[in-house]
């Protein structure tokens, strides 16, 4: 009895001191986002040159390449024991804090000049995210969590959600071109689907922003398939200390971290939606790789 008082003191502990590592963590992340807001601010709404990733449909400008250069330099400066997963540079460095950074999420929208994208920013301790940010500087939304809450600026955030699909609102970037490719028609079918169901589908093309709606309750639902980790990190970790629900679907080993896991679907507190959930159960378990 006494062994297991002193082990249970150990975890109590430990979990204290990573809640106030979350806390500092989610300082760094927050002053990393808004270290970028100006140049990002800046260059929108500009005429720049887009590079092409995979294909036509993905994009990369100058601007994400800097963002994400001054967002590393600054977490570094702060943080050296940290491996840091961007999505232009890659993964680099070693240490036991991990950054997903996405230095703009909705770069076809930043690009164009439609005003929905955001810095997205998480920090995980031993694969387990602690602290995330996604923020939309065009707005001055800034949406934010630890492990002793979320917010959007200083406000507490709540994910209410309708309780069911005829009174909710998904927004996703379903169906992408990419999910055509890997779904064909089943992709037009599951959209069918949704529309039928769910009182309005949108599309707003920026997967932390999305999670980052339904974390606000201003949308209800979310999904996507193909996704990167620094898309959904932060946001999943908001989402969740906002009362949300995220469910991760993975191909191969099931210990993989959440934020890890390909396809998914959010939902905010008390949502069932069973359409939602049958068309990202089968259509993930049908997904083909592609190039
Ligand atoms: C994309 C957006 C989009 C999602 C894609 C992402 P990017 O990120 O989040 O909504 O459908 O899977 O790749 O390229 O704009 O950073
Ligand atoms: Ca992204
Ligand atoms: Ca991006």
């Amino acid at each position: 009895m006494a062994g297991l008082l002193a082990g249970e003191l150990v975890n109590t502990v430990l979990e204290d001191t990573l809640v106030a590592e979350s806390v500092a963590l989610r300082g760094t992340a927050v002053a990393a986002a808004r270290g970028v807001a100006d140049q990002l601010r800046r260059a929108f709404r500009t005429q720049m040159q887009v590079d092409f990733k995979r294909d036509m449909h993905d994009i990369v400008t100058v601007h994400d390449k800097a963002a994400e250069k001054s967002i590393v330099a600054r977490i570094l400066d702060e943080v050296p024991d940290s491996v840091i997963i961007g999505e232009e540079g890659g993964t680099r460095g070693e240490g036991r804090v991990t950054w997903y950074i996405d230095p703009i999420d909705g770069t076809s929208n930043f690009a164009r000049g439609i005003a929905l994208w955001c810095v997205s920013i998480a920090a995980a301790i031993d694969t387990r995210v602690v602290a995330g940010v996604v923020y939309d500087p065009v707005a001055d939304n800034l949406f934010s969590a630890d492990l002793t809450g979320a917010w959007r600026n200083d406000q507490p955030l709540h994910a209410v959600a309708s309780p069911v699909e005829a009174g909710a609102t998904i927004v996703s970037s379903f169906p992408a071109a990419i999910d055509v490719k890997m779904f064909g028609d089943d992709a037009l079918q599951a959209h069918r689907l949704l529309l039928e169901n769910f009182q309005a589908v949108r599309n707003l093309g920026s997967g932390a922003l999305n999670l980052a709606h339904v974390a606000a309750g201003w949308a209800d639902a979310t999904m996507g398939f193909a996704t990167s980790p620094w898309d959904v990190a932060a946001g999943i970790l908001i989402l969740h200390q906002a009362g949300g629900r995220y469910r991760g679907y993975v191909q191969g080993d099931p210990y993989t971290p959440l934020q890890h896991a390909e396809d998914y679907f959010a939902v905010g507190r008390d949502a069932q939606y069973p359409t939602l959930e049958s068309v990202i159960e089968t259509l993930s378990r049908t997904r083909r790789s592609v190039d």
